[in-house]
């Protein structure tokens, strides 16, 4: 498990979520009766639209308190690095929001997938692509580098383009039906500083010097691209979003 993906915490921060899956559930279009593995649940607020519609619902995250968040909504969950997922042939559908772009292994992730599900199960997800949170991950190497710290992130955050990604899909064994970019610019209402010390949270690790002297500099290099003239930030997202299905 890496710290990245166990440093995910997106219940506990929904403040920063402003997409709560809807566009991807309706592509996913779960089944009542279906068994359905939701990779990266979180705290559970989407396996719970799952579970309404009818499906029997397990959910797998690498945070222990947000696997404790999802069992008090009932939810089957249980803690489990996504890079080595422990289920075989058991699932119509495994289905990820906002989780896989912590998964910097991802073709292990791919192959656990095809693992877990049955012959003709579908994987269904969105997460970040080429070019997520591109202002923000270059202000942060700008800011590393200039520490003397040399990183380029791709150990904390995996963002793909459509193309990358459909093809490691079809090189683990899935026919794509669909997979596109979708940009997202996405407010920010707590702020750029609180979003960074939050969903950048493993990246901070790496800062040599004094964190908070590092955030003023790094929200001072985004605030000309993200914030506008009234204060307010908007975080340049962009999706992957993505269905294929297992011969
Ligand atoms: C995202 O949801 O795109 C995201 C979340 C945390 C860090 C980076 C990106």
């Amino acid at each position: 498990m890496t710290d990245a993906w166990s440093a995910r915490a997106y219940g506990a921060n929904a403040r920063f979520v402003s997409d709560l899956g809807a566009p991807v559930v309706d592509l996913l279009a779960p089944m009542p009766g279906e068994r359905i593995l939701d990779l990266g649940c979180g705290d559970g607020a989407l396996s719970v639209h799952l579970r309404d519609a009818g499906a029997e619902v397990v959910g797998v995250d690498g945070s222990a308190d947000m696997i404790a968040a999802a069992r008090e909504l009932g939810l089957d969950a249980r803690v489990m690095d996504g890079h080595a997922l422990e289920f075989d042939g058991e699932f119509d559908a495994v289905f990820s929001n906002a989780a896989l772009h912590w998964m910097v292994r991802p073709d292990a992730v791919i192959a656990g997938v095809a693992r877990a599900l049955k012959p003709g199960g579908r994987f269904v997800g969105e997460f970040g692509g080429h070019g997520n949170v591109a202002a923000i991950r270059t202000a942060l190497i700008a800011c590393l580098a200039e520490d003397g710290v040399a990183a380029d992130l791709k150990d904390i955050w995996f963002f793909p383009s459509a193309d990358e990604y459909a093809g490691r899909l079809r090189a683990g064994g899935f026919e794509v039906e669909r997979c596109e970019i979708i940009p997202r610019p996405t407010p920010v209402p707590a702020g750029m500083r609180a979003w960074i010390e939050t969903l950048a949270a493993p990246v901070l690790p790496k800062v040599p010097g004094d964190v908070g002297a590092f955030l003023d500099r790094v929200v001072a290099l985004l605030a000309p691209a993200l914030q506008d003239a009234a204060g307010n930030w908007t975080a340049d997202y962009v999706r992957v979003r993505f269905s294929c299905v297992l011969p």
